[in-house]
């Protein structure tokens, strides 16, 4: 049998969709083993959460690289020696370049709070609210060089309620996030979906499954 695939998740905050991932692969739902979270921010709560579940992490501050090319260049050091093939962004709050994205590409996913192609950016739930809308959700996809713009593998969607903030409504989100990323990645690692020449490729299998594919 061949070897596990390996994940590298990057965060910047409180980790609970690494959390998520991580359990899916000790689990056995994912086979593949996370094998490095790599956060950007000091004290983030994702590197303790690494550490209860004795995954390898590292923090790589960037505010101590002196641009974006010798930040990303330490994180690749970190990946190839970790022998990362696979990563995951949850909630990583840096943007990549293309040099970047394309060491990893069409292994590399983003989690994004809201239906793209629907407000991609910042503060997503507070815009959805304003904008009335009566639904919103989440979305994972494959990591372009255009901002949240690639390829989307799963949305899940929630319905917005009259009594909603977006406190309430982030909350319910990330219900749903935790449900959908880990079967994403599960997806990408069996080979059911991947990226080729710029476009997405699903297999039958996944299509008829009442999920959102
Ligand atoms: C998630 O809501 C994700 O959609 C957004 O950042 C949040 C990360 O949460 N990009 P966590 O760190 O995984 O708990």
């Amino acid at each position: 049998m061949s070897a596990l695939r390996r994940i590298a998740i990057l965060a910047s905050g409180a980790g609970s969709n690494m959390e998520a991932i991580a359990a899916a692969c000790e689990q056995g739902v994912i086979p593949a083993t996370v094998g490095l979270v790599i956060a950007n921010v000091p004290g983030a709560m994702v590197l303790e959460r690494a550490e209860r579940r004795r995954i390898p992490h590292y923090c790589i501050d960037h505010r101590q690289f002196e641009d974006r090319d010798a930040f990303e260049r330490e994180m690749l050091r970190a990946l190839r020696e970790a022998s990362i093939d696979f990563v995951v962004l949850a909630g990583f709050m840096r943007i990549l370049t293309d040099r970047f994205i394309g060491e990893y590409y069409g292994s590399l996913l983003n989690i994004h709070p809201s239906l793209l192609p629907k407000y991609p950016g910042l503060n997503t739930h507070q815009r959805a609210l304003d904008a009335g809308d009566r639904e919103s959700g989440a979305t994972v996809h494959f990591v372009t060089p255009e901002l949240d713009a690639g390829p989307s593998i799963v949305q899940a969607r929630v319905n917005i309620g009259p009594k909603d903030d977006a406190a309430s409504l982030a909350a319910r989100v990330q219900e749903q996030e935790h449900r959908i990323y880990p079967l994403a990645v599960r997806w990408c690692i069996e080979g059911t979906v991947m990226l080729r020449d710029g476009k997405i490729w699903k297999d039958e299998s996944i299509m008829s499954n009442g999920i959102n594919a």
